[in-house]
């Protein structure tokens, strides 16, 4: 029996109030505090035994025990799709923090060769990496891609995720770099996942700039940012800060730029190697700073005293051969930690969340209830969401996934596994 997507526009929907009932666990991350959550408050998950939950139009509207909720809702209930969550857990709609979904063609060939020892790096400089998906992203028609892109939201919507970040950095010219964009804008009309967009016109020195980085630096700053914030295309603006990519120098130029036009900055920080990526991200006040596979203790300091949020990706570590981030260490510094999937064609290509979760216990020793912290509200944070999406409150939006587990940390456990039972965007039904 196969995960099914039921609805394709949850736009277009009629919307009928859903009263989630009695779940074992209802996995709330209630809380008065704002901004993203550290330290021991990254383990606060506020769940309620026995819990339910009433979405109507699109928002949750009521949230307690089902003996507080009866009397409320029961008046209302031959209104109501009635869910019986028994036995079993709800949580937040997953959230997926930092993606590159949106390009043309594949790397299996890539992943072979790695396998037999070829390094990431070195297949980049001789004209694979990001270069060979940046052809395949010129090359491949606009049609293709958005079909291609569709089913990895599918994908991403049968493992819980509701909402997700997509860059681009796949076209390095402005057209290609326009085209991967108006693509995210287009799903975003037509498929259930939310996509919040991300400039990353500075992934890769493309092959006709080689030797000129600041050249194209130039290039991503007159010609790239004016018009992507002109046409509303982008809400944050990354840059791939790393040896043999960009300098520091040419990163924060190319953040600070798109600060001006509005773009918030997000860094690929010390990803390969330490090269000042977690100190940039707080010199110029990013949301967050993703990878930190060799960022130092001084770099953790920076982030925690700045508020950067760091975003962990523990399947592209895996992938790369690279010794994990030290999620510990940066929790205990103070850190906000999210994690993602980092999904993309290179180093990560996975649609899983949970399975995100699962290696995040597992290679970084995160526990469970971090995990999913980082995957809900600490994510949504990482996105500029948590107003609206991230946890089961009042008012927020009806993003919630009902879990084939009787307890939270199953989730964890048993890995490598779907345990998805049914996904609700918006208080509509997209996942059965
Ligand atoms: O986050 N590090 C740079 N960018 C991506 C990988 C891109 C690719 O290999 O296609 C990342 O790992
Ligand atoms: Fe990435």
């Amino acid at each position: 029996m196969g995960m099914e997507i039921i609805v394709q526009n949850t736009e277009q929907e009629q919307h009928r109030p859903v009263w989630i009932q009695n779940a074992a666990q209802l996995i709330t991350l209630a809380s008065n505090q704002k901004g993203p959550r550290i330290k021991e408050g990254m383990s606060e998950l506020s769940i309620i035994e026995g819990g339910s939950v009433w979405i109507e139009n699109g928002v949750i509207k009521a949230v307690g025990t089902m003996q507080q909720m009866i009397p409320i809702c029961m008046p209302r209930a031959h209104e109501a799709e009635i869910v019986d969550a028994t036995g079993k857990i709800v949580t937040p709609g997953l959230i997926d923090p930092h993606t590159h979904i949106v390009h043309g063609g594949s790397r299996e060939f890539e992943f072979e060769m790695r396998i037999q020892g070829k390094g990431y790096m070195d297949i980049l400089q001789k004209g694979g990496g990001i270069h060979a998906t940046t052809r395949k992203t010129r090359e491949v028609s606009e049609e293709q891609i958005y079909n291609d892109s569709a089913h990895r939201l599918d994908s991403f919507l049968q493992h819980g995720v509701t909402t997700l970040e997509s860059k681009s950095g796949y076209g390095l010219d402005l057209e290609t770099e326009m085209k991967q964009l108006r693509i995210m804008k287009r799903l975003n009309d037509k498929h259930p996942v939310e996509i919040i967009p991300t400039f990353m016109g500075a992934h890769a020195v493309p092959e006709n700039y080689s030797g000129r980085a600041d050249a194209y630096v130039d290039y991503v700053i007159q010609e790239m940012i004016p018009k992507v914030a002109q046409q509303n295309l982008a809400k944050f603006c990354d840059v791939f800060l790393e040896k043999g990519v960009f300098t520091p120098e040419q990163a924060e130029r190319v953040l600070l730029a798109g600060k001006e036009h509005g773009l918030i900055p997000k860094v690929h920080a010390d990803e390969i190697e330490a090269y000042g990526g977690a100190e940039l991200a707080a010199k110029v006040g990013a949301i967050t700073a993703d990878h930190l596979l060799k960022t130092s203790d001084e770099g953790f300091q920076k982030l925690a005293e700045s508020g950067v949020i760091a975003c962990l990706l523990p399947a592209t570590a895996l992938i790369l051969g690279e010794q994990p981030a030290r999620a510990r260490d940066m929790i205990e510094a103070g850190v906000p930690v999210a994690i993602s999937t980092d999904c993309n064609p290179g180093s990560s290509p996975t649609t899983s969340m949970p399975l995100i979760m699962n290696l995040a216990c597992i290679m970084m020793r995160m526990t469970p209830a971090e995990t999913i912290c980082a995957a809900t509200y600490n994510a949504a944070c990482a996105i500029g969401m948590e107003d609206k999406i991230g946890s089961i409150e009042v008012g927020k939006r009806g993003d919630v996934v009902i879990w084939n587990v009787s307890n939270y940390q199953k989730l964890n456990y048993m890995f490598g596994i779907n345990h998805v039972h049914g996904v609700w965007k918006k208080g509509i039904q997209v996942v059965r």
